[in-house]
C-alpha cells in the first residue's frame, strides 16, 4: 500500500528531534567541554535553515519517479569536504563535472537525471578505529573537519564544537553558490561547450563529450528555429540541484531540525537528503531513531553484513507509511561480492512490496592499499561493481536507478586506472583527499559514458520485458 500525499505530515510516534539521545550512538565524538557543546547547539538552533521542507519534498517526488523507472539518480561529490579546500573554483568544478555526467546520461538514456551533491554539508566521517597511533603516540582519529583537525597533534584531534558553526557557515556559502550556478545561467544548455575542463584535454572522453555537446547544440539550434529556446523554456537555462550528506553528527543535525509550518512535519534543514552510513544503520541505533522522524528523503547504506530480515525491519521503522521516494538503498558490496550478496536483499524487498530506489555505490567496497601505502580504488573494480549491480537488477526484475560516487572536479590522482591510466606510483602526484580516494574529473566523465551504455542496455531489456 502506498500513502497518498495529503499535504499534511504525520509526526512519527514517540519521536522528538532529540529522542536519538536515548539510543546507542556510535561514531560520534565525546566532547570534553559540555558547556561549549551546549553553546554551539544553541547557536545553530537559532540560525536560518539551509534548505526548505518544500525542496526536500520536491526531491522526494523526483526520487519517486526514479523508483518507477522514469528517471535516474546521480549522487556524487567529496568523501569529506574540508575547511582547507573551501574555494569557489573547487565548488564550480565539482558542480560542472556533475552537470557533464548528467548530460551524458540524459543524452544516452533519454531519462531525466536527478542531481544530488555530496556537497554543502558532507563533513563528518565514520572511522574504523576510534584512535590512531603514530610513533607510539595515541590520539583521537580524525573524524572530519566538522569535528576535529586532520593535523596529528593533541589540540588538533580534540573535538571542538565550534567547528559545527564553521561547517554550517561553509555549507551556507557553498549552497548559495550552487543555487546561483543552477539557477543563474551557468547551467544553461547553450553553455555546454564552456563546461569543458582544461586539463581533461588528454582524455579521449573529453573529445567524446565535445561531440555530444555538438549534437546537443544542433538540437538546440533546431528547437530555437521552431521557437523553443532558453528564453521561452526555463528548463533549458536552469537545472535543479540538491544537496546531501551522511547524517552522522547528530547534535549538528538536531540543531538544524525544524517543524515545517505548512505541514507540521519535522525536517532536517541541513540538506535535502540525508543518509545513514553502513556502520550506524543497525537496529535501535541513535541514527535510525533520528532519521525515522524527519520528512526528508533518506538513504541507507547497505553493505555485505546487512541481512534481508534486518533490512525489512529497518524499512518498517524508517518508512512505515511506505511513502514512494522516501527510501534510497545505496548498496556498496565490493566488485567481487555484489552478485552473491545483493539478490537476497532485492528479493526480500520486492516480496514485501516496500517502495525503494536502488542505487549503486561502487566506491566503498573497493578500497585497496597500494604497495606504496596509498589507499586507492582501482577504476576497473569500480566499473565491475556497477556492471554487477545492473546484472543483479536485470536478473531480479528490479530497476537499478542510481549511482553514488566519490568524485571531484579537480585533477587529483587518488583512484588508479581509467583512460589516462593512473598507476600506483602516480598516486603520489596529487593525492589530496581528506579521507577516501575520489574519482578525478576525467575518470568521472569516463564512468558516466560507460554507465550510460549499461543503463541503455537495462532500459532496452525493460522495454522488451514490458512488450
Ligand atoms: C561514505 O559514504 O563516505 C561512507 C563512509 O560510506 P559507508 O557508510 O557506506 O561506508
Ligand atoms: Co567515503
Amino acid at each position: 500500500m502506498m500513502r497518498i500525499d495529503t499535504g499534511v505530515d504525520e509526526v512519527a510516534a514517540n519521536w522528538t528531534p532529540g529522542s536519538w539521545r536515548e539510543h546507542e550512538g556510535l561514531q560520534m565524538p565525546e566532547y570534553r567541554d559540555a558547556a561549549a557543546l551546549a553553546a554551539a547547539e544553541k547557536q545553530l538552533s537559532s540560525y536560518p535553515p539551509l534548505v526548505f521542507a518544500g525542496e526536500s519534498r520536491a526531491l522526494q517526488a523526483e526520487l519517486a519517479k526514479v523508483q518507477r523507472g522514469e528517471a535516474f539518480l546521480l549522487q556524487g561529490g567529496d568523501c569529506a569536504e574540508s575547511f582547507a579546500e573551501f574555494h569557489p573554483n573547487n565548488i564550480r568544478d565539482t558542480f560542472r563535472v556533475l552537470l557533464q555526467m548528467a548530460v551524458v546520461l540524459t543524452f544516452a538514456s533519454k531519462l531525466p537525471i536527478v542531481k544530488v551533491g555530496r556537497m554543502a554539508g558532507q563533513f563528518a566521517k565514520p572511522r574504523s578505529a576510534p584512535t590512531e597511533v603514530i610513533n607510539g603516540v595515541e590520539l583521537d582519529s580524525y573524524r572530519g573537519d566538522i569535528i576535529n583537525d586532520i593535523a596529528f597533534t593533541p589540540e588538533g584531534r580534540d573535538p571542538d564544537p565550534q567547528r559545527m558553526v564553521q561547517a554550517y557557515n561553509q555549507s551556507a556559502a557553498t549552497l548559495n553558490l550552487l543555487r546561483a550556478f543552477a539557477q543563474g545561467g551557468y547551467a544553461n544548455l547553450h553553455q555546454i561547450h564552456r563546461w569543458t575542463l582544461d586539463f581533461m584535454g588528454r582524455s579521449p572522453w573529453a573529445e567524446k563529450f565535445s561531440k555530444t555537446a555538438d549534437r546537443i547544440g544542433e538540437a538546440l539550434d533546431f528547437m530555437a528555429a521552431c521557437g523553443i529556446s532558453a528564453d521561452t523554456v526555463p528548463q533549458l537555462r536552469t537545472t535543479s540541484f540538491y544537496t546531501s550528506h551522511e547524517a552522522l553528527l547528530l547534535p549538528y543535525e538536531q540543531s538544524l531540525t525544524r517543524q515545517d509550518s505548512l505541514t507540521g512535519g519535522w525536517y532536517d534543514t541541513s540538506a535535502h537528503m540525508l543518509w545513514i552510513g553502513d556502520r550506524t544503520r543497525f537496529e535501535g541505533s541513535a541514527h535510525v531513531e533520528y532519521l525515522r522522524g524527519i520528512g526528508n528523503p533518506i538513504g541507507l547504506k547497505c553493505g555485505p553484513s546487512l541481512e534481508p530480515d534486518a533490512l525489512l525491519r529497518l524499512l518498517d521503522v524508517l518508512n512505515p507509511g511506505r511513502i514512494e521516494g522516501r527510501i534510497t538503498l545505496i548498496t556498496r558490496y565490493g566488485y567481487d561480492k555484489i552478485e552473491a550478496g545483493l539478490p537476497k536483499l532485492v528479493r526480500a524487498v520486492m516480496r514485501e512490496g516496500h517502495p525503494v530506489l536502488w542505487s549503486c555505490d561502487p566506491m566503498h567496497g573497493n578500497v585497496v592499499k597500494a604497495a606504496n601505502g596509498y589507499k586507492t580504488r582501482p577504476f576497473e573494480r569500480i566499473l565491475a561493481e556497477v556492471r554487477g549491480f545492473f546484472a543483479v537488477h536485470r536478473a531480479e526484475g528490479s530497476f537499478g536507478g542510481g549511482i553514488h560516487a566519490e568524485m571531484t572536479g579537480q585533477n587529483v590522482t587518488e583512484c588508479t586506472g581509467g583512460a589516462i591510466a593512473i598507476t600506483d606510483e602516480g598516486l603520489a602526484d596529487r593525492y589530496h583527499t581528506h579521507c577516501d580516494p575520489r574519482l578525478n574529473a576525467a575518470q568521472s566523465l569516463e564512468l558516466a559514458f560507460l554507465l550510460a551504455e549499461m543503463l541503455n542496455d537495462e532500459l532496452a531489456e525493460r522495454r522488451k520485458a514490458a512488450a
